[in-house]
């Protein structure tokens, strides 16, 4: 691929703000020596304003999303992608999120622009855990856990039951929820049909991989054995 169209897919600038990049003299190699538009290069080598171009297609991460923020390119308040660096969100391929988490939900998301992988992350054939902790508004009443590890549990509007999903009490208005599929505003319609209400809820894993030390708002690329690890899930 030319150079001005590599680098402009990577969100620097439109196809004529890089020509004018490249003539400026902003987009050298790594010596510090002039790149031209023209000049065949590898894009590891490729410095602008001294600094290395962000990684091609084929980039995943993982952010701790803060409550607060919407899982969106553009939308009113505050977003996933201002926490990015600004031009990860003009990509192109785009950089999604891994479906989405609510708003006022905190913890592990995944975003990547490899679309295979994105399929293969949310397919119900992979069946990736998905694990929560909540906090609920009321105490739990003590049969939440076979009601949803019944496989019978019927959401409103929904015509399907839910899968089995496993539930652990953490304390009396705590509970840890490991699903196995994802559908919308699971947790809290969960807890809404039990006759409960979630004030707070936080994802901290999903299939094998987990958030870890990261702290709110910070990210991290992936790399091929945080690949494995999401994909190896444990039990
Ligand atoms: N379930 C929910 O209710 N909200 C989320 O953000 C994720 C799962």
């Amino acid at each position: 691929m030319k150079l001005v169209k590599h680098i402009a897919n990577l969100g620097y600038g439109s196809r004529k703000q890089v020509q004018m990049m490249f003539r400026e003299g902003r987009i050298t190699d790594a010596d510090g020596e002039v790149l031209y538009a023209d000049d065949k290069v590898e894009p590891q080598v490729i410095r602008i304003d001294g600094e290395p171009l962000d990684p091609p297609p084929g980039l995943t991460l993982m952010l701790h999303k803060p409550a607060g923020f919407t899982c969106s390119t553009k939308d009113v308040g505050r977003l996933i992608y201002d926490l990015l660096p600004p031009r990860f969100r003009d990509r192109s391929p785009v950089l999604s999120s891994v479906g989405r988490l609510d708003r006022d939900t905190s913890g592990l998301l995944l975003l990547t622009d490899d679309g295979a992988l994105l399929h293969r992350i949310v397919s119900p054939k992979s069946a990736l855990d998905k694990v929560y902790e909540a906090e609920l508004a009321q105490d739990l009443r003590g049969d939440e856990a076979a009601t949803f590890a019944s496989g019978t549990l019927m959401l409103e509007s929904e015509d399907k039951p839910l899968l089995p999903a496993e539930l652990e009490v953490l304390g009396p208005r705590r509970a840890r929820l490991v699903l196995h599929e994802g559908r919308y505003h699971q947790v809290r319609r969960m807890f809404a049909a039990v006759g409960n209400h979630v004030q707070a809820l936080h994802r901290s894993r999903i299939g094998g991989l987990e958030l870890g030390a990261l702290e709110p708002g910070q990210w991290r690329m992936l790399d091929a054995g945080d690949l494995e690890r999401l994909f190896g899930q444990r039990g």
